[in-house]
């Protein structure tokens, strides 16, 4: 048999859209949640040495056991309750891979992390998502109906949620354990930022279908390394062995992972500086007409104006913002990721003018 054309892609993927946020050379980029400030540079000079003593002939260790080992003594758990992969994202494309997929469903959040139907649909998992309520926080009685008739293995939360920055809380948590029969997985990509005793971790000892998943890409300061974690039972760390690639964590990640735990001090430093700007621009831009900021445990803000095309003007003015119309609904709706105080400030600055523009 012999065929002259290109072959076709799998049928469910035809129409689908690479996603990605944009990446932009722009002067002012608001739009991927990283924190603005880079790495201590005590790390960076530490980080070149330990690379060079790398031996990058060979595969990387497939346990990643130094980084787990780390990331247990951090959080008082066994290493064997610790699982690391290249990034959050493949720690959960890697849940849904082991306990997803053709047949069973997840359900999610809506507005909730652009992702999870991105993942859902690679790992052949389908997916119910639940309108928060009009309070933003999760609509319980709507999951638990959802969750009755459903029955979904995978359920996907995140604390805060992404884009509107709400934490969802142990209660919250609690309840949506108790109405499923699947896994329960909070996603504390942000927690970093919240309050402490926010992150849900201390449920890890009285919900054994729960697991919580981080990541080294936010508060972290380390988006372009690509490590992300999960806390759990021991018997999901297993699973997960069963999906995941052989060597899927590449060394000087490892590597670089262990050692901004050890200097995780300076790591986190900004956190008291970030969220005091958030605050900032959050105050700024609620004293704006017609603006709505949504309250936010997170290092970014959803903010609802009446201003439908706000993401176009703002980047015609150089600041790329998140586009979440969709998403939330609301038209003139966008996500501001925390900047330095000069990036927020020219923020601040063309919000301000394109409002202005339109009352003129
Ligand atoms: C809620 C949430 N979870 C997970 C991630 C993925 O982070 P990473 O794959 O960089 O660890 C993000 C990134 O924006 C996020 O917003």
């Amino acid at each position: 048999m012999s065929g002259a054309g290109p072959v076709a892609v799998r049928p469910e993927l035809a129409d689908v859209e690479p996603y990605g946020a944009p990446q932009l050379d722009v002067p002012v980029r608001l739009n991927t949640n990283e924190t603005a400030e880079p790495p201590p540079a005590a790390f960076l000079a530490e980080l070149g040495a330990a690379v060079t003593d790398l031996a990058l002939h060979r595969y990387p260790d497939r346990e990643a056991v130094a980084l787990r080992s780390a990331l247990a003594a951090r959080e008082g758990l066994d290493a064997d309750r610790v699982w690391v992969a290249n990034g959050s994202n493949e720690v959960l494309l890697q849940l849904l891979q082991a306990y997803g997929g053709p047949g069973r469903r997840a359900l999610g959040l809506r507005p909730g992390y652009s992702m999870y139907p991105e993942l859902c649909r690679t790992s052949g998992t389908a997916l119910d998502l639940v309108a928060l309520g009009p309070d933003g926080r999760p609509d319980l009685d709507a999951v638990a109906a959802v969750a009755a008739e459903r029955d979904p293995s995978v359920v996907l939360l995140a604390n805060p949620n992404n884009p509107t920055g709400a934490l969802v809380g142990p209660d919250v948590v609690r309840s949506v354990h108790d109405a499923v029969r699947g896994l329960v997985v909070v996603d504390e990509a942000y927690v970093e930022f919240a309050p402490d005793g926010a992150s849900v971790r201390p449920l890890l000892d009285e919900l054994p279908r729960l697991v919580v998943s981080r990541t080294f890409s936010k508060a972290f300061r380390l988006a372009g390394l690509r490590v992300g974690y999960l806390l759990g039972p021991a018997a999901v760390m297993a699973d997960l062995r069963r999906v995941r690639l052989p060597y899927h964590l590449d060394a000087i990640a490892q590597r670089a992972a262990e050692l901004a735990l050890a200097h995780e001090e300076a790591f986190l430093a900004h956190r008291a500086a970030t969220v005091a700007e958030r605050d900032r621009v959050a105050a700024a831009l609620a004293a704006l007409p017609g603006v709505v900021v949504h309250p936010s445990a997170a290092n970014f803000l959803l903010v609802e104006t009446p201003v439908v095309d706000l993401f176009d003007r703002l980047l015609a003015r150089g600041v790329l913002v998140r586009d979440v119309a969709a998403a939330v609904d609301r038209p003139g709706a966008v996500r501001i990721t925390i900047g330095t105080r000069a990036e927020d400030d020219a923020l601040l600055g063309a919000v301000t003018a394109v409002l202005a523009a339109d009352r003129t």
